[in-house]
């Protein structure tokens, strides 16, 4: 009997032995298969005597069961072993927080023309918006600005495509463009309403309504470094009517940057300086009293009295209107409120600076 004690010992090792479902089945097979140790012994009683017959066998067959059940034991071992290592790759972490939908907001100059816009909105100015694609005739032209000066020249302007040679077409370089464009459609309205039926409020007496709009949007030119970009906002300001004057100017500019920047100490400055389409004309600078940029004059705006051509440009009589305009820099407000010292950061779409303004 001790032959089998040794199988069944050598067996139970060589199951234990295994680390795969396969390995243990080849290593069954040396013990239990066509020609594994037990089959042999099997065989082997085939010349026994009779009566040996009968207890060999019975000593045989509790060996065969001893390892078919530690067979068993190894199988359910293995295959528990297997659905462990399972369970643990495919883990799931149910204390993690669960993705969420990521949480958009305003770009920076998005949040500043909605400032604008409300409080010029406040003030009673009207809102235009006008192309991108513009005529040299409404650019430049229109607003008195004449053929030889240098902001037409091809390395300050992007010409495109469409216009005729006379006319051409390009990415509008300012928005004083919608000067002319607003104030024509507002002429030709009235001058309508005119002619059909007047209706209280329309007119002051019989008079044009004055016009008071802002004309925010996008604006290019051949400009790139850390202050400039080819593609920028500005927001127009035009307010003519038949008793505008530079006072007006300098009271709506004021009220709106204190506004702005909250700050009713901000100091403004007027100082002289020239466009085509006013007389006289004047850049607009502040001053914050406190803050890290305190005592400098920071540069926010052009402005000026509309000049008389661009008055009848835009289709009135300039003996009886007058008014001012202005054309203010978004983006340097917005560098300006926020601290940022780079323009490019606004545009290069890192959503690690545009997340802080959410
Ligand atoms: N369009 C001018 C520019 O881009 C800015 C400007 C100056 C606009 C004076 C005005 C103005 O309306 O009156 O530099």
């Amino acid at each position: 009997m001790n032959d089998l004690t040794t199988v069944v010992d050598s067996a139970v090792a060589a199951f234990a032995a295994v680390n795969t479902p396969a390995d243990l089945e080849n290593a069954k097979a040396q013990y239990l298969g066509k020609s594994g140790r037990i089959t042999d012994m099997m065989k082997g009683m085939a010349a026994l005597p009779v009566e040996e017959k009968k207890t060999r066998g019975a000593a045989i067959n509790l060996a065969k069961q001893a390892i078919e059940a530690a067979l068993n034991a190894r199988r359910q071992a293995l295959a528990d072993a297997e659905l462990q290592a399972q369970l643990q790759a495919e883990a799931l972490d149910v204390t993690l927080p669960g993705r969420q939908r990521g949480q958009g907001g305003l770009h920076p100059v998005s949040l500043t023309l909605e400032r604008i816009e409300a409080i010029f909105g406040s003030m009673g100015f009207e809102v235009a918006q006008g192309p991108e694609i513009e005529s040299d005739w409404f650019n430049f032209t229109a607003l008195n600005t004449p053929e030889d000066h240098p902001a037409r020249s091809m390395h300050d302007t992007f010409y495109v495509e469409g216009g005729s040679e006379a006319a051409p077409n390009l990415l509008r370089t300012h928005t004083s463009p919608m000067q002319i464009r607003h104030a024509v459609q507002h002429v030709k309205k009235h001058r309508l309403a005119a002619e059909g039926s007047v209706t209280a409020g329309d007119f002051f007496s019989g008079a044009m309504p004055e016009i008071r709009v802002i004309a925010p949007g996008r604006t290019y030119r051949v400009d790139s470094d850390a202050t400039h970009s080819p593609m920028f906002h500005q927001c127009e300001g035009l307010w003519v009517g038949e008793a505008i004057s530079f006072k007006d100017l300098k009271f709506v500019f004021t009220d709106f940057c204190r506004t702005f920047f909250e700050n009713k100490d901000l100091v403004l400055r007027f100082r002289p300086s020239f466009f085509p389409f006013t007389e006289p004309s004047a850049e607009i600078d502040i001053q914050f009293p406190s803050g890290p940029l305190a005592g400098r004059w920071l540069e926010v705006a052009g402005s000026g009295q509309v000049h008389p051509n661009v008055i009848r440009n835009m289709g009135l009589d300039p003996e009886r209107y007058i008014g001012f305009a202005f054309g203010m820099g978004p983006d340097r407000l917005t560098m300006l409120r926020y601290g940022v010292n780079d323009l490019r950061l606004f545009f290069d779409g890192d959503i690690r600076f545009l997340s802080q303004f959410r």
